[in-house]
């Protein structure tokens, strides 16, 4: 897959839009970044891309923030399938999976997957291969050390304690975010035990163990989103799949 931004006019319109591309080694997938503190302007147009579901959804949230930052995610995400797929924005269609995930109703003309922490949203896109995608900030308040030994495979929580205790943190976050990617490329969410994979603690992201053949073969990315936040995609095998039969039309 061409990426948008090596092509020209697409790209133009990805950066009108708003979105950063991060950079991946690899045609397998494309990730784009983007921010979520908009203006009210920019608010009220994508807040109007919105289909009746997402503005319910967006109503139901408590805070104006939660409210703003859904909408924006959600409203760029059009945007973006948009881009890639000669569409209007607010005539994409999402269906979901059994655990939420979103794919788009009907022609599944390509997988994607998106994450938000914080003014941040991550979004990857594949032609064929089913992704997921998380971001984290670096910066969140939480006690990683007890998450870690609640979550994660007891060789990973091991390997984590070995890591010098001022890399830990940043290891800990890339062994989150890289098992989230996962979690989210199958559909299955939480749903899943986050022990019953392994990830590799240091060197460059990917699996080191796992029961399911499909999640053994799944490659881990780790593109750099700028300081204070971290992006892992995951990218399963291609195929396997009778709604991908078929082929993805790509904005070249
Ligand atoms: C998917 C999940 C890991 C998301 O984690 P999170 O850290 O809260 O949120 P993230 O920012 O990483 O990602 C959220 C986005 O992932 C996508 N998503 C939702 N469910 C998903 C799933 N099962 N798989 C992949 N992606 C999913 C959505 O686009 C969502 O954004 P939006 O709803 O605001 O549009 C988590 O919510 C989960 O496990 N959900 C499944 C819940 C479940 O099993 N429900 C059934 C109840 S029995």
């Amino acid at each position: 897959m061409q990426a948008p931004s090596k092509s020209g006019a697409p790209n133009v319109a990805m950066q009108a839009a708003g979105f950063k591309a991060l950079k991946v080694e690899t045609a397998d997938f494309e990730v784009w970044l983007a921010r979520l503190d908009v203006g009210k302007t920019r608010l009220h147009h994508l807040a109007g891309l919105l289909a009746p579901d997402e503005i319910q959804r967006a109503a139901r949230l408590r805070s104006a923030d939660d409210r703003r930052r859904f909408t924006v995610a959600r409203g760029m995400l059009r945007q973006l399938l948009g881009i890639y797929l000669e569409k209007a924005p607010a005539a994409i269609e999402f269906s979901y999976g059994s655990r939420g995930k979103p794919r788009i109703k009907r022609t599944t003309p390509v997988h994607f997957n998106m994450a938000h922490s914080g003014e941040r949203a991550a979004y990857v896109i594949s032609k064929d291969r089913p992704v997921g995608i998380d971001i984290e900030c670096l910066h969140r308040d939480i006690e990683f050390e007890r998450i870690a030994r609640r979550f994660f495979a007891p060789a990973e929580f091991d390997a984590l304690q070995k890591v010098p205790s001022t890399r830990r943190r940043r290891a800990f976050f890339a062994l989150w975010t890289g098992k989230e990617a996962v979690i989210k490329a199958t559909g299955r969410g939480l749903s899943q035990s986050l022990a019953r994979f392994e990830i590799a603690v240091d060197g460059h992201p990917r699996i080191m163990r796992a029961k399911s053949k499909r999640i053994a073969q799944t490659i881990l990315h780790a593109p750099e989103p700028g300081a204070g936040y971290m992006v892992t995609v995951a990218a399963m095998p291609a195929g396997n799949s009778k709604r991908l039969s078929r082929r993805p039309k790509i904005v070249r």
